[in-house]
């Protein structure tokens, strides 16, 4: 695997910073919802920096623009100097109209975090379908020619991109950012992560935890994991995880959560029982299928992961 550090020179932490729901859950396109009080956040992401946590990926769109202030804002607030983080600017369709919209969020982007570069500026696939692979492709080695990144992300995509990233980018193509879940494993079963492995990248990986509903589904293997180990459901989960190689990227506006997720790298299971979560489906739950050389709006791997909860349920209409 590519080792990507900070521009200072220190490696990226096996956990990183989700900002979707800073400032409430949403994009601009969208009604905010799980806003909470507004003097929770900054302190909770400078506890996150202080802590150790040191990438993170920011999307202009995140809770209509606040998700980016108050991380600018924390960053300052908290002593530590920009180029000790690896930050990813990202990219989302689903609120950009159009290319004019596009070249101005990049810019803002600039602009709020009082930086003339980002680590990584990460597109999906499903912005490459919106907007054109040229156009993409241009954005992307205008912005790494003029060192305004330093690296690109890929996010959502299927295999055929992944390489063909890989061979547009070569040593700039840094990760790729998807999910994997306790539940879910399209990606998995795909072979999505064993194609990243063999091409060096990084995996990222997205709503690692389903927005803490995994572990309020007390699964049995889960439980006896945590039990047998001392450790909570979602530290088994996470450390499952960055054993794997990859690094999840959680949101917390708790001070206790941060500290547990943090602490979920200090311990190891036997192989055995890393496997057996590894080789784990949940019984019954066929996932719907993907078109993975579509991916439209961008919502092909998004929506099994947001309807988990009801599809689970209704096993016989999937299969
Ligand atoms: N590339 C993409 O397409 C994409 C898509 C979605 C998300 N993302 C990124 O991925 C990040 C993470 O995903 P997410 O925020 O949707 O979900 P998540 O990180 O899986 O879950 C966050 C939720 O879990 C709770 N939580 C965190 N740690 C916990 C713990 N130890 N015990 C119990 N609850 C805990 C948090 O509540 P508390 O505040 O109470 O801790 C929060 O409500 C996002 O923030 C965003 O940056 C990327």
């Amino acid at each position: 695997m590519k080792t990507v550090l900070t521009k200072s020179g220190k490696e990226l932490s096996p956990i990183g910073i989700g900002t979707y729901g800073i400032g409430g859950r949403g994009h601009r396109d969208v009604k905010l919802k799980d806003k909470k009080d507004e003097s929770i956040y900054v302190p909770a992401i400078i506890t996150q920096l202080q802590t150790g946590y040191n990438f993170s990926e920011i999307s202009l769109g995140y809770g209509h623009g606040k998700s980016a202030e108050y991380f600018a804002r924390a960053r300052r607030e908290s002593g530590i100097e920009r180029d000790e983080l690896f930050l990813t600017n990202s990219i989302y369709p689903r609120d950009i109209l159009d290319l004019k919209v596009l070249k101005e969020d990049v810019e803002k982007m600039y602009e709020i975090f009082e930086t003339d570069y980002f680590d990584s500026t990460l597109v999906t696939q499903s912005l490459i379908v919106k907007f054109g692979y040229e156009q993409v492709i241009k954005m992307l080695w205008d912005l790494l020619k003029k060192n305004r990144t330093r690296y690109v992300t890929l996010s959502n995509s299927n295999k055929k991109l992944i390489k063909q990233f890989h061979d547009e980018f070569k040593g700039s193509f840094f990760a790729h950012e998807t999910h994997i879940s306790y539940e879910i494993r399209l990606c998995q079963d795909e072979g999505i992560f064993d194609l990243s492995n063999k091409l060096g990248l990084q995996t990222i990986i997205w709503r690692p935890l389903r927005q803490g509903l995994t572990a309020q589904h007390n699964w049995e293997l889960l439980l006896k994991l945590s039990e047998k180990y001392g450790k909570t459901q979602n530290q088994i989960v996470l450390n499952w995880m960055m054993s794997l190689g990859f690094k999840p990227e959680v949101f917390s506006t708790s001070i206790t959560h941060i500290k547990e997720n943090w602490e979920a790298m200090q311990f190891e299971l036997t192989k055995d029982d890393y496997d057996a979560i590894t080789r784990h489906r949940i019984p019954n739950y066929s996932p719907p299928k993907i078109n993975w050389d579509n991916m439209g709006n961008g919502d092909s791997i998004v929506l099994p992961v947001m309807n988990f909860e009801e599809d689970y349920k209704k096993p016989t209409q999937n299969q």
